[in-house]
């Protein structure tokens, strides 16, 4: 990039707070939704939950969804709720260990001759431990990092050149508000989501730095939500979100290219507070609200 100047630094700091008014305003009135019919979206984890609501959806607005998962039972679920013929034909299902890179890489290329040039990656499988630090089995934090965060780079490897080359493209991390905040029993989950939100954080800034700015991210920090994932969790203040509704914001997210989405809105809030209170007073204020507890009565996926 060009040297540092006192006239480069304010013409940039000039544009630094043009894009925060705009960023502002966006918020309230939301920029037009692109057209993503005809491309083609590769999903993670598209078996189950918000990954399997995602492949329906993005068929829906007629893209070819390529979903992945560890399980063929949960790929052949997704594929008999697409309602039609259209949906179906462009359903394309591949059973990935995504924590596998060597396979990773062999599914991608597979993928590339099948269906053609991933245009969106959607990082969406991930797994919990639900238990206390010391009664996390090592073998469990070793997944849950791989799962949850070091599969993202195998991925990002394969499909991510095609999108810079076309300086075209979208990824999306579906990480979670464990991503941003600390809690009981989310110490190897909550690494795994805030190494993922890094990761898409300096992705940006990288895809930002070297021009490539044709490819979009979009990192994705929900509350719990009700798949079965967080089954057992108690939440008294916040109830948890509707995957359907967790579903529907994620893809106006991506289609409105934001780069992040908090999940309910007031997490947007409570984040920039945590900035400014000392680590006690956001701890006492997780506490009194239930949220410290609300792991205690975790029972998760138990089929
Ligand atoms: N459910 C929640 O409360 C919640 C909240 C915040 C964030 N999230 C995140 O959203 C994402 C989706 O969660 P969900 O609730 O739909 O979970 P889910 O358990 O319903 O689905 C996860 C899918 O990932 C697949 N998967 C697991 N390991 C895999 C592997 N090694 N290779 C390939 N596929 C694998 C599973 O088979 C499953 O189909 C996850 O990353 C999760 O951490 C969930």
């Amino acid at each position: 990039m060009g040297e540092f100047t006192v006239v480069s630094f304010f013409t940039g700091m000039f544009w630094a707070m043009v894009y925060w008014v705009v960023a502002i305003f966006q918020f309230f009135v939301p920029p037009p939704r692109k057209d993503v019919s005809g491309k083609i979206v590769l999903i993670t984890g598209a078996g189950s939950g918000i990954g399997q609501k995602l492949s329906i959806e993005f068929a829906k607005l007629g893209c070819s969804v390529v979903g992945w998962d560890i399980s063929t039972d949960g790929l052949s679920k997704t594929g008999s709720l697409m309602s039609d013929e259209r949906m179906t034909s462009q359903w394309h299902p591949y059973k990935c260990d995504i924590t596998d890179r060597h396979r990773v890489y062999e599914v991608a290329e597979k993928v590339q001759e099948d269906v053609g040039c991933v245009d969106i990656l959607i990082n969406n499988a991930g797994i919990v431990t639900g238990k206390k630090f010391l009664d996390c089995r090592d073998e469990m934090i070793i997944k849950t990092m791989e799962v949850n965060t070091i599969a993202h780079f195998w991925t990002l490897k394969a499909f991510l050149p095609g999108m810079i080359d076309r300086d075209s493209g979208h990824v999306v991390t579906v990480a979670s508000g464990a991503g941003l905040f600390g809690m009981p029993g989310q110490c190897d989950y909550a690494a795994s989501k805030f190494a993922a939100v890094g990761l898409t954080e300096a992705l940006y800034c990288e895809l930002e730095y070297s021009k490539s700015t044709g490819v979009k991210t979009t990192v994705v920090c929900p509350y719990y939500i009700d798949t079965g994932m967080f089954k057992g969790v108690e939440t008294p203040l916040l109830p948890m979100i509707k995957s359907d509704d967790a579903v529907n914001q994620i893809v106006d997210a991506v289609l409105r290219n934001k780069t992040m989405l908090l999940m309910p809105r007031i997490v947007y809030f409570l984040y920039y507070l945590k900035g400014l209170m000392p680590a006690k007073t956001a701890f006492l204020t997780g506490n009194a609200s239930g949220t410290m507890a609300s792991m205690d009565t975790f029972r998760g996926r138990v089929d």
